[in-house]
């Protein structure tokens, strides 16, 4: 069924035969349809593929980090490490801080990162690095992140978020960030700022069940 419409005809027999041989421990079960012109080259040879794809993994979907991870990470951030966008890390400093991140992968390939560090003594976290490769971009996913991110920082009591940035002020301010002043910052991250990125501070409080029933957000 999709929007509750009934599946007829071969589309439901091709499915029902899918779901059983992934039943059987087939891995991945492609549709293609056989008057589309090319359609078994691009399942082969692009990383979406084409047609309809059944399987019993997960395809995509947003977890912790691991050590695993640095060299998929890295990938998606040199770009943006080169344009000036991001920080550069190096995967010395990304092995050490890998448990602060959190990705998406999709089909075995890393499409999206962020990384929150708390600063608990001091009440807030740190958002850092979020990224998400182009070709998946304005899909929601860097929301996906964020939204992740700031209930972790809420359930470690964490009531304020930082996030310095250079170029991507209006996706943080959509998202409830105001912007501050350097002198904002907790005093610990003051003394860290670098001040030839010359980034823009922003803070977001986070509203916790407590305020949402006080209506009490800034
Ligand atoms: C910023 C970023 C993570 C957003 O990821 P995303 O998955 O595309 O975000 P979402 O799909 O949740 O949101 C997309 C919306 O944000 C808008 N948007 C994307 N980048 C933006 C930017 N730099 N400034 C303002 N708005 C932006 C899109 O136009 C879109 O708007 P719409 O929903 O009205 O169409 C992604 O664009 C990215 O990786 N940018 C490069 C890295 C970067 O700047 N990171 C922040 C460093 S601190």
């Amino acid at each position: 069924m999709t929007g509750g419409r009934r599946l007829d005809g071969p589309v439901r027999r091709f499915l029902e035969f899918a779901v059983q041989a992934c039943q059987q421990n087939v891995r991945r079960v492609h549709i293609l349809d056989r008057a589309d012109n090319g359609a078994l080259l691009l399942e082969l040879f692009t990383r979406d593929g084409h047609g309809t794809l059944v399987t019993a993994d997960v395809y995509e979907g947003l977890r912790k980090a691991t050590i695993e991870d640095v060299g998929g990470i890295l990938e998606l951030i040199k770009p943006l490490e080169d344009e000036g966008v991001l920080v550069r890390r190096s995967r010395e400093l990304l092995e050490m801080e890998i448990d602060h991140f959190v990705i998406i992968e999709r089909d075995g390939t890393i499409i999206g990162c962020a990384a929150l560090y708390p600063c608990t003594q001091q009440g807030y976290a740190e958002l850092a690095c979020v990224a998400i490769h182009p070709e998946y971009r304005n899909s929601g996913r860097g929301d996906t992140l964020l939204q992740y991110l700031e209930n972790r920082a809420i359930r470690s009591d964490i009531r304020k978020l930082v996030v310095l940035t250079t170029r991507t002020a209006h996706w943080f301010r959509e998202r409830g960030f105001q912007p501050s002043d350097r002198s904002d910052l907790p005093n610990g991250r003051k003394l860290l700022y670098n001040y030839q990125r010359n980034s823009k501070v922003f803070i977001k409080l986070l509203d916790t069940a407590d305020d949402n029933n006080s209506g009490d957000a800034r």
